[in-house]
Parts: structure tokens; sequence; C-alpha cells
């Protein structure tokens, strides 16, 4: 797909008020908004217009590449015509309906996921439907704790993310989504991700992987270790919440070896395994799931974002039948009005027919590939990229002191700064670039293009990125 032809930017119309008028939104919303809902990390925040593809567009009509796509849930470029068109078809034809009687679109949808999953994993299974991550995450815990006769322990990774309801953040690693709110479920246990670049030195990474995993199956060595009765043969924990990929994490993308040495300790005792795919899922690592390039089977998959290209907060759960026929799992197990609504399940209808027909598994790698050779090509260039890395198009470059170690946080958050001032010059336009910062130092510029993304704007990004590092660290 080509970027937008150069005429666009006269036919955006720059609002001679847009400067006045955003002010005094900005008024407003520093006396009516709650800052609660949102994550504010500029100053100001940034009010956008308009999206096409993979651009974003202020009152100004400066034209800002964005690099990080709603946080993947805009996997299919902004605007997509297909996926448009899906939601306006079914506006006018059934908009709304009860989610206790069925409509085609959930049932087709639901159809689709569970053949996919039994394609590829060899297991029947069910779909679950809910609205936003978190929520499903939620849902996932109510399945493994009936699962598991109501145990409510979960192991999750450090670095980990899941969300921010209670029972989410209490299985997310970061003690800050938790510190005011207190305890409502029981916290997971956290365990080490095989984050290399961090790692000991040394260790290979399919060593360090496999390091880690051994550290994990100590636990079960002995009663005395915590989580593990011999003479019951049986855990105190339900089920292991796993990111194939750690998104908020920053990218991290383990060995190859990992999750399937993971998952032969997990079965030994019996505890499940849930694959958080909300991030990563729909492609944006060259597969529909990211587990899919780790040769384990799931017992639960979780989605959302990119199912709907942010066009409705449709997310679900995927179960092996055993954990969620309607024996085990019956009507109003985890019920909510707008659960599987019809706009909703039209557009995600729509997304899985199109990621079926469209070969992003070739086009994904490929130009995943592109961009991270270019990505090297700047961390030879600006020593504070200390690590570049990516898995399709889920890259990440961090950002370190001069030693090319050291997590240089307060330099990250200067280039998103300067990104979203929309003056870097390329080939006599201005642009922006929005990018997100992830990982455990938040020093990670954590990089989900559209995955429609043609090559030109990705020589564009890596053109624009190139001048942004080299403009904050001539600044330090
Ligand atoms: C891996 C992962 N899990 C869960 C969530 C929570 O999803 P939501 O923000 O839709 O509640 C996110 C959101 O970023 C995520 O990246």
């Amino acid at each position: 797909m080509l970027r937008p032809p150069l005429k666009l930017a006269a036919q955006t119309a720059t609002r001679p008020d847009a400067t006045a008028d955003e002010a005094e939104l900005l008024r407003l919303e520093a006396l009516y908004c709650s800052h609660g809902d949102t994550v504010h990390y500029t100053d100001p925040p940034k009010i956008f217009e308009r999206c096409e593809g993979s651009f974003i567009y202020d009152g100004a009509g400066c034209e800002y590449l964005d690099l990080q796509m709603w946080y993947s849930a805009v996997n299919f470029g902004y605007a997509n015509r297909r996926l448009n068109d899906a939601l306006k078809r079914q506006i006018d034809r059934l908009p709304q309906v009860a989610n206790q009687y069925l409509h085609r679109e959930k049932i087709e949808l639901a159809a689709l996921i569970a053949r996919d999953a039994e394609a590829k994993f060899g297991l029947k299974g069910r779909v679950h439907f809910n609205v936003g991550g978190s929520q499903a995450v939620e849902d996932s815990l109510k399945l493994v704790r009936n699962a598991s006769n109501g145990k409510s322990l979960m192991f999750a990774f450090e670095g980990g993310y899941h969300g921010r309801t209670l029972g989410a953040s209490a299985i997310t690693s970061s003690y800050r989504y938790r510190r005011r709110y207190g305890h409502f479920g029981d916290r997971a246990q956290f365990v080490p991700f095989p984050y290399h670049f961090r790692g000991p030195k040394g260790m290979s990474k399919e060593e360090y992987g496999l390091h880690c995993v051994r550290q994990f199956e100590r636990l079960f060595e002995s009663e005395y270790n915590g989580v593990w009765d011999p003479k019951a043969g049986q855990a105190e924990y339900a089920a292991f919440y796993v990111e194939p990929i750690q998104g908020t994490g920053g990218y991290v993308i383990p060995p190859k070896n990992f999750f399937v040495e993971l998952k032969k300790v997990l079965d030994r005792y019996g505890i499940l395994l849930v694959v958080d795919e909300i991030q990563m899922g729909f492609f944006r690592t060259g597969k529909l799931w990211a587990i899919e390039h780790f040769g384990v089977k799931p017992d639960v998959i979780v989605f959302g974002k990119a199912l709907t290209n942010g066009l409705n907060p449709l997310s679900g759960i995927w179960a092996r039948e055993a954990l969620i026929n309607p024996t085990v799992f019956p009507p109003g197990s985890t019920h909510s009005t707008f659960n599987a609504n019809p706009l909703g399940t039209a557009v995600g209808l729509e997304a899985m027919k199109m990621m079926h027909e469209e070969d992003f598994a070739t086009s994904v790698p490929k130009k995943g590939a592109y961009f991270l050779r270019g990505l090297e090509e700047l961390k030879r260039r600006h020593k504070i990229i200390g690590d570049v890395d990516g898995l399709g198009l889920a890259l990440r470059a961090e950002i370190c002191a001069e030693d090319g170690f050291t997590p240089d946080k307060a330099m990250v958050d200067r280039m998103v700064d300067e990104a979203l001032k929309g003056d870097l010059v390329h080939e006599g336009r201005r642009y922006g670039l929005v990018l997100d910062i992830g990982g455990y130092y938040k020093n990670v510029i954590t990089l989900a293009p559209a995955l429609t993304i043609s090559y030109a704007e990705i020589d564009l990004a890596l053109a624009l990125l190139d001048q942004l590092i080299t403009r904050v660290s001539r600044n330090t």
C-alpha cells in the first residue's frame, strides 16, 4: 500500500481557529476530564482530528506517522475501508440486539476462531466474548478458577501486563497499578521472563530461556518451596498467564525453546497455560496468534484490541472444550450487556475473513525484517540504541546511555515529546511521529506500525527516527 499522495497535505484543511479551539478544549479537559482513564504521557496532551492508513492528523493539518497504532488495536490501518464498510452495513441492518438472543455474526465469528484453533492446535474449543481486554482477562480468571475447583492463585511473568481492572492488575507485574487500591483478588506469583539483553552474561538466548524454566521448575522440587503438595499431587496454582512477546514489558521476545520447555513443567504439575494475545494477536508478529511461533498448545487464549481494528471494544477468550463447555461454564457465568454486541462481531467477522484472504503471514515477516534491518543500521550509527529486535511488525529499540546498556528513560521521554512536535522534515515536508514507550525501565520504543504499512512508509519511519535520535542526543 502506498502512503497517501503528497497532495493530501493540500487537501487537509488547516483550520485557522485550530490553536484557539485546542486551547479551549485543553482548558475544559483540565477541568472536567478524569485523568485516571488515560496515561497523559505528554504535556500538554495531543489532540488529533482525523486518521487514514498509517497517518493521524492534528487540527492544524500536520501529519504524524503512527508507529504504535493505538497499542496495536489498529493493526489493519486507520480507516480501513473494508472494515469500516462492514461496520456501516451492520449499523443499517442489525445494530442492536440483547445478547440473550443470537445473531449470525457472533456465531460465525466464534466458529471461525474455534475452527482455526482446532486446525492449528488439534483442540476443540469455544469462544466467549466481552468488551475490552481486561474484561476478557477477568473472564479467563473465572474460567480457570472454575476449572481448578476455585484455586485463586496464578503465576505470571515479571514485566507482564494483563490490564488494570482489579483482577487483571493482580496478575500484572507492576505494583504501581495496585498501590493505591489494595488487593481484591490474589496477587500472582511473578516469575522471571527470559529477557536476554538484561540477563546474566555468558548465556545464549536459548540457554537463558532454559535457565528461567529450570528456576521455575525448582519451585516444585519440594513441598517447602511453597507451591506443590506432593502427597495430594496438587499445585496451589490454577494457571500461568503469559504474553508470548511481552508488550508493555518492551516487546521482549523469548527464545524459540522457551514455551515448549515451560509447558512441559505446567503439564507435569497440572497448571493451565493462559496465553494473553491481546496485544500480539491478529498478525502483529506475522501469525494470527503469537504463540504459534513457539510450538505449544494453549489451554486458553485471550484476545481483544485488533479484532475489530479499534472500531469496537470487542474482546474474548477461546478455551478448550473441557474448560468452557456449557455444563461447566453455564449461561450467566460472566454475562454483561455489551458482550458480543452486533457491531463488534460484524467487524470482527469481516476482519477474520480479511486475515484469511490477505497474506499477512507472508507480508508481515517481510516488512518486519526490512524494518528491523533499518533499525540495526540506526543502532550502528547511534550509540544510545542499546538493543533492537523484532518479530513480524512488533519491533523494539532500547534506548540507553552511551555505554549502550544503562537504561535512559529521560531520553525516551524526550524522544516522544519531540516526535509529537510535528517539526521533523523529510524531503521538504513536515512530519510528526507517534511513538509508544514500554519496557521494565520505560526506556524502550515499542514499534507497532500498521500491518498495511508500505515500504516507502517504513523508509520514512527510519529517516524520521534517525533525525529524531540525532536531535535528542545532540541536546543532552
Ligand atoms: C497483553 C495485554 N493484556 C491485556 C491488556 C488490557 O487490555 P485493555 O486495555 O483493552 O483492557 C493489554 C492492553 O494493553 C495488553 O497489552
